[in-house]
């Protein structure tokens, strides 16, 4: 049976230049490169310079993820950009990337689900692909966090970096088997009673600021594994993919020890697992979009490889998509 499939033209991503260490950020508030470390798996993160906005992080990765597709921007009719540090409160950042890429039709838009960001977008997007709304979708993560953290807060500071990744999608045929390429599956999940665990303490409706982000860590922590396997979990029962299965597993970068729990509680092999927040620290809805270019351009994602992409972050929102690259 043909089937259209989402399907991975190219990806790309986008770091600011500034590289902020622990060593750097015990200057700033009492902590240390070891605390850190070991509670973390961070060593650094990146800083977005002044007046480097969200949607500049967005195109650069944006640009490179088409220079990666061998497409043209023109060819592009949807931008769905993850964000939770949009550059204003309205318009979107998405139609702000669509103006710098000097793109006038179609549709942009945001998606605002914290660090589950680009697995919403992505089933978004995929939503979108099969349904004809869309030919050829691009999918970002971008995120400034460095604008929403309470410098003082040592508890949240050392935790979260900027930066953006990006994919293009196309709508494929495929056969209908696991063996397509492109989006296999995707399930989001959501849970508003958790609201207050990891939130930013600000808003247009509420205080009229901007706020800064507070997290109950150890709550985040407790839940996280749990969620993130039982969306996996789902992914396996709709698909009779298992573990063994999967030739990448791309969790989102919050921490190493979350991400370590998760492949261990699902018997997903160590060798298998892309980790990238030693050097890029939580980069929200960006995490993934930049550990899955990080892998593809050190040759380790290849083509036709089975890809299990998940994410856990405020809300709390959750998601998985396994997707054949
Ligand atoms: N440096 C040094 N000491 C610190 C720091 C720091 N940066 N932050 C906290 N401490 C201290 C605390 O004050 C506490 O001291 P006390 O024992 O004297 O009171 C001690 O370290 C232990 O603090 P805990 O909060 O119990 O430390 P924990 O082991 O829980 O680690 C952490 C904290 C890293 C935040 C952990 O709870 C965690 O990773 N939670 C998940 C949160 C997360 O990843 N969020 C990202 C967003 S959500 C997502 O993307 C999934």
């Amino acid at each position: 049976m043909s089937v259209i499939r989402s399907t991975v033209l190219g990806c790309g991503s986008y770091l600011p230049e500034r590289v902020l260490t622990n060593a750097e950020l015990a200057t700033m508030v009492d902590t240390s490169d070891e605390w850190i470390v070991q509670r973390t798996g961070i060593c650094q993160r990146h800083i977005a310079a002044e007046g480097e906005v969200t949607s500049d992080l967005a195109v650069a990765a944006a640009k490179a993820a088409l220079e990666n597709a061998g497409i043209d921007a023109q060819d592009i009719d949807t931008i769905i950009l993850a964000t939770a540090t949009p550059d204003n409160t309205f318009p979107s950042a998405a139609v702000t990337v669509q103006e710098k890429l000097g793109i006038t039709h179609g549709a942009a838009f945001d998606v605002h689900a914290v660090c589950s960001g680009f697995v919403y977008a992505m089933t978004t997007a995929d939503a979108y692909l099969k349904t004809g709304l869309s030919k050829r979708c691009l999918v970002i993560g971008a995120e400034t966090f460095s604008r929403i953290l309470d410098w003082e807060d040592r508890t949240t500071c050392v935790l979260f970096g900027d930066g953006a990744g990006a994919v293009v999608l196309e709508a494929q045929e495929g056969e209908g088997t696991l063996a397509d390429r492109g989006i296999l599956t995707a399930h989001l999940r959501s849970d508003g009673r958790h609201k207050d665990k990891l939130y930013v303490d600000g808003g247009p409706s509420s205080t009229k600021t901007v706020g800064f982000l507070r997290m109950e860590g150890k709550e985040v922590f407790k839940h996280a594994v749990g969620m993130i396997t039982d969306v996996i979990v789902d992914a396996y029962a709709a698909t009779g993919i298992t573990s063994d299965d999967l030739d990448w597993f791309v969790p989102h970068q919050a921490n190493k020890r979350i991400i370590d729990a998760s492949a261990k509680k699902l018997g997903i092999a160590p060798e298998k697992v892309v980790t990238t927040v030693q050097l890029h620290g939580n980069t929200s809805a960006g995490s993934i979009p930049l550990a899955l270019d990080t892998a593809v351009r050190d040759g380790r994602i290849k083509k036709g490889d089975l890809v299990m992409l998940e994410a856990m972050g405020g809300g709390f929102t959750w998601g998985s998509v396994l997707l054949r690259w």
